[in-house]
């Protein structure tokens, strides 16, 4: 049976991870005005990968007998600087959800309750490759520079990114 402290925890994060999705769709319209085709695609697959990360802690709490909460999803920008702004703004944004797992992973870890714990090592391991990602679209990015045929060819390689349901293996 799962604490009213890490209920009340994961809750929190369950909201962050539908609030990133929010963040996502905001970046993708940012980057559909501006013309990046690809990028907004890519941060729209971003967005659904956010939902399905939502979902799965949705179901871990029902299978738990929690007691859910659904708390207001925070508002979200869709004004950037740059791609490049676009792009670091969200490694930021996953850095900072990377060390929200990790905090939970130590209640979870504290209050020994071994089934959540290994709820959020998938949660970390996903938050490793995410970031990896993030990071390379952001080496690419400052490779080109203003470029403009090395943006639209990175906008095209990203246009290229399909959804796989992170949770379905
Ligand atoms: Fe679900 Fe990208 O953190």
């Amino acid at each position: 049976m799962i604490s009213t402290t890490l209920q009340t925890a994961i809750v929190e994060q369950l909201n962050k991870e539908f609030h990133s999705a929010y963040l996502y769709l905001g970046m993708s319209a940012y980057c559909s005005n501006e013309g990046f085709n690809g990028a907004s695609s890519w941060f729209l697959i971003q967005y659904r990968e956010e939902v399905a990360h939502g979902m799965k802690m949705f179901k871990y709490l029902e299978d738990q007998g929690a007691d859910i909460q659904l708390p207001e999803i925070k508002g979200v920008k869709v004004k950037y600087k740059s791609l490049l702004d676009v792009f670091k703004k969200s490694l930021a944004h996953e850095q900072m959800m990377t060390k929200n797992l990790n905090n939970l992973s130590d209640i979870a870890m504290k209050e020994k309750d071994h089934a959540t714990y290994n709820l959020l090592q998938w949660y970390v391991t996903e938050q490793v490759e995410e970031e990896a990602t993030v990071s390379e679209i952001i080496d690419h990015i400052t490779l080109v520079g203003d470029n403009g045929y090395g943006l639209y060819t990175i906008d095209k390689e990203l246009a290229g990114r399909t959804f796989v349901d992170p949770t379905a293996v």
